[in-house]
This record gives structure tokens, sequence and C-alpha cells, in this order.
């Protein structure tokens, strides 16, 4: 991009654009390290898309797994993101799996930590159909890899098979709501702002994704915590964005003092957003994200962003470490139709307007993580 800056006929930023499009058209794969903002953009309808089916995923939760609840329609899983100033190469799981062999990747976070973890074992699962795999839960973690054949075979597509399993990629989700910890104590069960014992877990890890944001705002009976303890104060309750910031900032410190970025990579997963209020989205008899069958097809959302995505952008910036953001807020907002609304875990008395059906969004999530890293 240097080249262009320096150009002598460089002079409308109009022209500018166009040459930058033309770069772009012709390259088809510019990436976030030449310049171009992936997380802008807009979702187009491309049949070559979803990335895997979910009839051919075996493992989806039924939090999930839409077409499973009796989803029917299916124009939701065919849009592709296309950012402003670039293509993203597609996904390609051989790749990724080539990438990490011997190594690795761990989301941390709540139930849309969960949300992306199973979108990407899918995603992986079916570049390697063949492959034998393993979900194991120990504590709060499970983990996702693929069985080693543990002898020579002479058949040549056994031998295939054994250099893909070989791989040796581990793929874990730890379930920690917060990032920093809830303690039982004589008084009850306190939500510690300045204590983060929980990331012993997540030492010696190739990648890390990290998000937290849903649980801030639960008040009553599925609120996990009778108290909030700050600065060593106990208290019964405090201003939540606050709270939220102070256990980012424990975190951001705890990243800082403990990982090698030499050695992990390292991702904030960003706001995901939900979709309960259709004045936002410009449909103001809309309750909810129920019989949404299409995104927005524009670059903006009529609601704006969440207040959370500033807190985050606050946070990441102050850190000493490389945390990039996977800023996929914008993008999952215009995603109204992408929810599993009555096919999700509550059934058709439930209404789930938060997770994301699989296959779907997340897995974009997954592939512009993938764009990141390649
Ligand atoms: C799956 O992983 C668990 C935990 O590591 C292990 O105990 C179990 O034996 C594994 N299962 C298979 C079939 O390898
Ligand atoms: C929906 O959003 C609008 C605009 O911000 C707000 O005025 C309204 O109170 C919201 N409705 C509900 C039910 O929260």
């Amino acid at each position: 991009m240097g080249v262009w800056v320096d150009a002598n006929y460089l002079v409308s930023s109009s022209f500018y654009l166009l040459v930058l499009c033309l770069i772009c058209s012709r390259k088809g794969n510019a990436t976030a390290a030449n310049g171009c903002d992936l997380f802008t953009g807009r979702w187009v309808f491309d049949p070559s898309y979803p990335l895997y089916k979910a009839s051919a995923c075996p493992f989806i939760q039924k939090e999930f797994s839409c077409q499973k609840n009796g989803r029917q329609d299916l124009l939701y899983t065919q849009y592709r993101w296309q950012p402003l100033g670039c293509t993203l190469t597609r996904f390609n799981g051989l790749k990724l799996l080539e990438k990490f062999r011997g190594k690795s990747i761990m989301f941390v976070g709540d139930s849309l930590s969960l949300n992306q973890w199973q979108s990407l074992t899918c995603m992986l699962h079916y570049a390697v159909p063949g492959a034998q795999f393993n979900i194991s839960r120990v504590g709060d973690v499970t983990t996702f890899e693929f069985l080693l054949i543990k002898y020579e075979p002479c058949d040549i597509q056994l031998r295939q098979l054994k250099k893909m399993q070989d791989y040796e990629v581990k793929v874990m989700v730890d379930r920690s709501v917060y990032l920093v910890d809830v303690v039982m104590e004589k008084i009850g069960r306190v939500l510690k702002l300045d204590s983060i014992q929980g990331g012993k877990l997540w030492k010696g890890i190739d990648m890390l994704i990290f998000n937290t944001w849903h649980w801030w705002n639960r008040r009553g009976p599925t609120q996990p915590w009778d108290y909030i303890e700050v600065g060593g104060v106990i208290k019964q309750d405090m201003d939540r964005m606050q709270a939220f910031e102070i256990a980012l900032n424990t975190w951001a410190g705890w990243v800082d003092a403990n990982i090698d970025p030499s050695k992990s990579l390292l991702f904030f997963q960003g706001i995901s957003p939900s979709h309960y209020n259709g004045t936002l989205w410009g449909e103001p008899k809309a309750k909810n994200c129920v019989g949404q069958k299409q995104p927005l097809l524009g670059t903006t959302y009529p609601g704006g962003l969440p207040p959370a995505v500033d807190v985050v952008k606050k946070v990441l910036s102050k850190m000493k470490k490389p945390v990039k953001l996977l800023d996929i807020t914008l993008l999952s907002l215009l995603r109204k139709d992408g929810h599993p609304s009555m096919y999700g875990l509550g059934g058709s008395t439930g209404m789930d307007c938060s997770h994301w059906c699989l296959a779907g969004v997340p897995d974009t999530w997954n592939e512009l993580l993938y764009n990141l890293i390649l």
C-alpha cells in the first residue's frame, strides 16, 4: 500500500478507492495484513455456502441444532461476509490443521464461546470427515481432538487418513462466563472482580480466543453469584457496565503478565449481539428474532453498537500484549435471521435470539479468524 500513498497521481480519495478496489478484485485474497478492514462490509448471497451441512456434523449440541429442531428455511446459511475493501480467503480446514499441527486452540468464555468452538470443530471435521475424533470433558474444559492411528497401515487410503488424523490438534473450550472468579464463601457465592485464578488453565495454549459479556446483566434466579467483591470490599451489587470494565482490566493485567505473545496468538471474540427489539433494525413490531429469514443487506445497523463494544476496545487499547479484536459485533448485528429463535434448546416455548444456529454466523467468525492467522 505504501506504493500508492507515495504516488503523485493520488489526487482524490475516490480515485484511491477505485485503485484499491481494482487491486483487491484482482488479488481476491487481500487480508488484514495489507490493510483491509475485514469487519466493515455486507452480507451477500452465495450458494457455495454454508461451509458444511449441519447434517454432516454429527456432534452439534441441541441448542445450536436449528435444522434438527425443526427450522425449515435455509437461506440464512447461504450468506457470505463481503468486506468492502477485499474478499475473504475461503476457510480451508486442512490448511488450519497443518498450521496447528501438534498445537492447541482454546476458546474461553460463555456459551457464545461454545457456539464458536462448536462451529470450528464442525468446520475441521468437515475437512477430514473420515477421521475419528474424541470429545472429552474435564472440569470446565471440553476438548475436541482427532484420534491417532497407532500403527503404520499398508492400505494407501488408510495411510492418507493416518496422516490427517496425526495432526494432533486440540480444539478446546473453557467455560468461564465472567473470566474472573466466582468463589463459594461462607456468605455465599462471590463474584471477585480482581481475582482470576481460572487463568492457570490458559497458560501454554497456542491460540486463545476470549469472550465475556452476556452474563454481566443477569439478575434474579439465573444470576450465579450473591455478592460482588472489588478492591477488598464486598457489595450486594454495583453498576454492571463498570463491573464488566473492572473485570476486563483484571483479565488484561493477567494476559500482560502471563502470556508470551511469541508462543500464543491472542484474540478477543468481541461482543456477540442479541435481537430482542425490532425497533433497532427498523421493524418496530418485532419483539424478537422469530420468523426472520434474511439479514439486513446494508453496511450499517440502525440501532447502533451496544455500549459494551466501547469498553472492550478501551481495555484492549491499553494492553501491552497484542490481543486482536475479532470485531464481530456489526456483522452479527446484521444477522437478525441467524438465531435459533424457537428452534433452540427451549424448543417452541423458548425464544433464543442470543445464540446462533449452526451452520451459520459463527462459521464466519471462524473464517475471519482464519484470515487473520493465515
Ligand atoms: C477420549 O479422551 C479421554 C480424555 O483424554 C480419554 O480418557 C479417552 O480414553 C479418549 N477416548 C478414546 C476413544 O480415545
Ligand atoms: C427498543 O429500542 C427502542 C429504541 O432504543 C427503545 O425506545 C425501546 O424502549 C426498546 N424496547 C424495548 C422493549 O426494550
